[in-house]
């Protein structure tokens, strides 16, 4: 059994418990980086159960998948920056339980750390489809740059690509495919893709965008099972008894927030692991930040789990600074998050609930793929999201943040500049 690790040397020359982070990825990695910046000279611990150094997830669905973006680029940091930056990068590592009373976190290894501070920075693991046939060989998840390697190698022209869910995975998957030349069925269980987070009104726009580029969307279907012969998929059943033949199926059906050590440390968890607006959980030593924190947001004045890039790039910068005392560290950022399929590039920034909103106003042409799309509640916006249209982000997150109400006519005319509404 390995020993445990009581930390590193503090700069008065004692023995230092160091600040321990698990899960080396985008939110692990922003945080060892934001502890440095903030001034912190002891240990930190960086510990990830993936082989990979920390690596942004965002290319693995498009220009990697595509082929267009070079490994090297998908990384947060150069290698050497975690020796450089006194940072002990444990990969391939899994945590396997935390001990809050005890300051300690155990490895699956059997191996021990202890800790000044903990940051839980877990992520999201990809649920699996419930369906008969979904283990076999063929049958695809993408989480995990090995994910993308993996679809990649099955987006050959003329290939058949059966896609399950029609989300922001499996629409950037299908957007790959088509680019590959594969012929692409996608596969919906609601009456629109994105529908939850986009509404009717605008989800009807990548409806149209990915039938014009050839993908053949079934929406409000029932996947009742994966045809397969001996141990690789050959199709996908629906309940309506018809059968979409397929050389592999991708699934992206949503995630599940990583909670199992919080919850197994009697944390609070629901919906993620819950933590106050500084990012600390319920209990007092120990933070979240990304995917797996469901944190107090003081301008929505509810907890809120943000499953996108740029909260697990930005929280931590918070987590870092709150865990090392800094009363005045609160996250508060209005969400964002972008995609890219085909030649639509889009931003979108606010929170809106499913159904939370009472109108949609347009500024532009939704058909002509060049637009402003605003979620309203009470006159007031909730989200805007920029279609091909470009440099408004800030002035659309302002019209969030206040909370004010507008004039819809202004708001759908082009002529008025944004910051004057
Ligand atoms: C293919 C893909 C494309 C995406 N594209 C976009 C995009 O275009 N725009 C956007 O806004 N968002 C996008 N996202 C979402 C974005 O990548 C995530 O929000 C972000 O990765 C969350 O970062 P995180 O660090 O919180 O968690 P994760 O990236 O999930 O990382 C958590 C890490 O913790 C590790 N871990 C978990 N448990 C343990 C344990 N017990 N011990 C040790 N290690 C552990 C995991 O192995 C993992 O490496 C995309 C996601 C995917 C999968
Ligand atoms: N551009 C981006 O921001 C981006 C890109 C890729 C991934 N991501 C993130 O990655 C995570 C996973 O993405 P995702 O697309 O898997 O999740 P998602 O939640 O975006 O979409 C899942 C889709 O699958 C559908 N679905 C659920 N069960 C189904 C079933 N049995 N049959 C058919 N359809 C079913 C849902 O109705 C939904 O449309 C999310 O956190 C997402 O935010 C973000």
């Amino acid at each position: 059994m390995a020993g445990t690790d009581t930390g590193t040397t503090g700069a008065g020359g004692g023995r230092q418990r160091p600040i321990v982070v698990v899960g080396a990825s985008l939110g692990g990695a922003k945080a060892a980086e934001a502890l440095r910046e903030a001034g912190y000279r002891g240990g930190i611990v960086l510990i990830g159960e993936e082989h990979e150094r920390p690596y942004e997830r965002p290319p693995l669905s498009k220009g990697y998948l595509q082929g267009k973006t070079p490994r090297e680029k998908i990384y947060v940091h150069p290698p050497q920056w975690y020796a450089e930056h006194d940072v002990t990068l444990r990969l391939g590592t899994a945590v396997a339980e935390i001990d809050p009373a005890g300051h300690t976190v155990t490895l699956a290894d059997d191996g021990r750390i202890e800790y000044a501070k903990l940051l839980l920075t877990t992520g999201s693991v990809p649920r699996r489809l419930p369906v008969p046939g979904a283990d076999q060989d063929g049958v695809l998840y993408l989480r995990r740059v090995e994910d993308s390697d993996r679809i990649r190698a099955a987006l050959r022209p003329g290939a058949r690509i059966a896609v399950i869910g029609a989300g922001w995975i499996g629409l950037e998957v299908a957007a790959a495919a088509r680019e590959a030349s594969a012929e692409v069925t996608v596969l919906e269980a609601l009456e629109l893709p994105l529908l939850r987070v986009l509404g009717r009104e605008v989800a009807q726009v990548f409806a149209d965008l990915h039938r014009e580029h050839g993908v053949d969307l079934r929406l409000g279907v029932k996947v009742a099972e994966l045809t397969g012969e001996g141990g690789s998929v050959t199709g996908v059943k629906l309940a309506d008894g018809t059968t979409v033949a397929a050389d592999a199926v991708v699934v992206g059906i949503g995630i599940a927030p990583a909670t199992g050590l919080a919850e197994a440390a009697g944390l609070e968890v629901d919906n993620g692991i819950k933590t106050d607006q500084h990012l600390r959980t319920s209990d007092p030593d120990v933070y979240a930040a990304g995917d797996v924190a469901n944190a107090y947001h003081p301008l929505f004045g509810k907890h809120v789990r943000v499953e996108h890039w740029a909260n697990a790039l930005n929280q931590p910068q918070t987590a870092a600074r709150a865990l090392l005392g800094q009363p005045d560290a609160v996250y508060d950022r209005v969400p964002y998050f972008f995609t890219d399929q085909y030649d639509l590039g889009m931003e979108y920034v606010g929170y809106v609930e499913p159904d939370g909103y009472d109108r949609v106003v347009f500024r532009g042409d939704p058909a002509t793929r060049e637009f402003i799309a605003f979620w309203l509640s009470g006159g007031r916006v909730l989200a805007g999201m920029n279609v091909n249209v470009w440099d408004v982000t800030d002035p659309i997150r302002e019209l969030v943040r206040s909370g004010r109400v507008v004039d819809t006519k202004a708001l759908a005319d082009p002529k008025v500049p944004l910051g004057d509404l």
